[in-house]
């Protein structure tokens, strides 16, 4: 078999699948063990077909893979591929790209460049920042912390690349009490320790409180970076920017937004206004693979000062040939060297959708939550306990004559799953269990919905009955 026949063969499998998701049982079949018989064993001493390779991979991952890219996952936050994205990301594997300079690949260059214009514009951000793409929204908020660690310490008259934290002036890093735990990850990597944070009061929803930011502030005396969030991973609730941009600025610090799906608000005229503020901020990270629904992996840094973001990020060495600017050398705005042409899948989703598709995709999501919302909420004993401002649900599930709300709640979304119906996760909100609920794929219709709902419902009922 040649290799033409090889990947005709392996696109007819793909489609097998992608035409089964729709359809598919949501989560896994197969057992921890199941999948380590099915993918294991020893290594060949001699190499198999390519076929065979293939159709074992296929056959073997099947049962442990996920249908998170389809209509009824409603886990974490997780978008699906639009095709132009997925097919996109086909053509990105083919054409093997190393996307670390403009000279390893023109093409990729000035694809980066022209869907880095598309996201300011359609993330209504300043025109002239500077955007890498990265592997996720941890990743763009680490770059964009580095690019605050450098801006900060400059001003201050020290050279952080250079010489590093020791004896540096101490920076007062402050997030909200709700702040990502990806936050944390980055200030840790970062060296400014994942403890040694200022945190400011949240409010029952989620967002940051602008008094208790500004009475933080007042204790604040070094060089100063503020984290603040654009959609509540549990609740889709937004800190308010705007006042929090007036604080922050008052001080001379820099505000970064973790904006990982809340930032999409801001494609839609009816939603923008959740977002009012943002772009007065100095960086934000959000996600290409979730609410664009660009195949994984793709996240998004943007930062206000491009020299502070480059100064972080680019390396210098004698053999590369870099381009002082003139054309994008796409490593200056991420940590990674070498690393897949990301830019391709942001380029063809963007296009795709266009601004109005984009609206469209953000504002139904959101439609499909408040349905949840409504359909759920409708069954007495059910509590939703957040305000549906955008795609995120949670849910409670109270047993009717009174009890263990948290066992049931867990009971539900153990029973949800194993069902298969749709998929969905659990969370403790303020201290209390929680059935997360998701909307970001774009093939989710109000059908989806309903029979996930009718699912839920089920596990509920027959789990008070098992009780
Ligand atoms: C608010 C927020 N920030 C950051 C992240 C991390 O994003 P990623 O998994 O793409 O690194 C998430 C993921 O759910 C998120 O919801």
């Amino acid at each position: 078999m040649d290799q033409s026949d090889l990947l005709r063969h392996t696109a007819d499998l793909a489609i097998e699948f992608l035409d089964g998701l729709p359809e598919r049982r949501v989560g896994p079949t197969a057992s921890i063990e199941e999948l380590r018989t099915a993918l294991g064993g020893p290594l060949p001493e001699r190499g198999e077909e390519p076929r065979e390779v293939v159709e074992r991979l296929a056959r073997s991952a099947d049962p442990g893979l996920v249908g998170m890219a389809g209509p009824r996952y409603f886990g974490f936050v997780i978008g699906g591929h639009v095709p132009a994205a997925l097919a996109a990301d086909w053509l990105t594997s083919t054409w093997d790209q190393n996307a670390t300079l403009y000279v390893t690949s023109p093409a990729n260059s000035v694809a980066e460049e022209v869907a880095a214009g598309w996201l300011l514009e359609i993330l209504d951000l300043p025109r002239t920042a500077s955007v890498g793409f990265t592997t996720g929204c941890a990743m763009a908020s680490f770059t964009a912390l580095a690019a605050a660690r450098h801006a900060v310490l400059r001003r201050a008259g020290w050279d952080v690349e250079a010489d590093g934290l020791f004896g540096a002036p101490e920076i007062d890093v402050v997030v909200g009490e709700e702040v990502h735990v990806t936050i944390l990850a980055a200030l840790q990597y970062l060296g400014f320790g994942r403890e040694r944070v200022k945190r400011a009061a949240t409010d029952a929803q989620g967002r940051m409180d602008a008094a208790s930011l500004r009475q933080v502030l007042a204790g604040c005396r070094g060089p100063l970076i503020v984290c603040a969030q654009a959609g509540n991973v549990n609740t889709g609730a937004f800190d308010p920017l705007e006042e929090i941009v007036e604080a922050v600025r008052e001080r001379g610090g820099w505000l970064h937004v973790d904006g990982a799906f809340g930032l999409w608000a801001a494609a839609s005229p009816a939603l923008s206004h959740l977002v009012r503020g943002a772009a007065g901020a100095d960086s934000w990270a959000t996600d290409g693979h979730k609410w664009l629904n660009v195949p994984y992996d793709s996240g998004i840094v943007i930062v206000g000062d491009p020299e502070s973001h480059r100064a972080a990020m680019t390396i210098a060495a004698a053999y590369l040939v870099q381009t002082e600017g003139r054309e994008r050398d796409p490593f200056d705005y991420v940590p990674e060297f070498s690393r897949r042409a990301r830019g391709f899948t942001v380029w063809a989703a963007l296009r795709s959708l266009g601004r109005q598709g984009m609206a469209e995709l953000v504002e139904r999501c959101c439609n499909l939550a408040r349905r949840f919302a409504a359909r759920l909420g409708a069954e007495p004993g059910i509590e939703i306990l957040n305000e549906i401002v955008l795609n995120q649900v949670l849910v409670r599930f109270h047993p009717p004559a009174g009890g263990d709300a948290d066992a049931l709640t867990r009971e539900v979304i153990a029973r949800v799953q194993a069902d298969g119906t749709c998929w969905l996760g659990g969370t403790t909100w303020h201290g209390v269990a929680a059935m997360r609920i998701s909307v970001s794929n774009w093939s989710t219709t109000e059908g989806d919905v309903d029979v996930s709902a009718e699912a839920i419902l089920r596990a509920y009922r027959q789990a008070i009955a098992a009780a």
